[in-house]
């Protein structure tokens, strides 16, 4: 019997979206003021799923004091109240879209979920009100 079990956790970060190999004028034209060259902020919502038996000693899936540490360690400390762009050794080279940093954190949880015997199932990250995306894996 699979259980999904959800966390979220919450960080604020800097960034601005730019691709260094177009030039400033076609940076502007695509990405308008998220191109702004000394940043903007974003209070982000990252909530991760992961799923696995529930292990008949607990009943738990995956003890969420557990997954709460590993988000912490692994994504949240990394990110929070840091620059994107400059900060974050797992984002370096990468254009700091919501999808960009999704696949990163990804990446970052996936083996750890692993070895607690679970596996990822999604990741969200929630960038604005109105604007966030998933992630499955593939
Ligand atoms: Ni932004």
């Amino acid at each position: 019997m699979i259980v999904y079990v959800s966390r979220r956790e919450r960080f604020s970060s800097a960034h601005k979206l730019c691709n260094p190999t177009l030039t400033e004028e076609e940076n502007n034209q695509i990405y308008d003021k998220c191109a702004y060259p000394n940043y903007h902020g974003h209070n982000y919502e990252l909530f991760v799923t992961v799923k696995g038996e529930i292990n008949p000693k607990t009943g738990y899936t995956m003890d969420m004091k557990i997954l709460s540490k590993l988000m912490k360690e692994r994504v949240v400390n990394k990110l929070d109240h840091k620059n994107l762009n400059l900060d974050v050794d797992f984002l370096k080279d990468k254009i700091t879209t919501t999808e960009n940093i999704l696949v990163s954190i990804w990446n970052e949880l996936d083996g750890p979920v692993q070895s607690l015997g679970c596996s990822l199932h999604k990741i969200k990250l929630v960038e604005t009100e109105n604007n966030y995306a998933e992630y499955y894996g593939n």
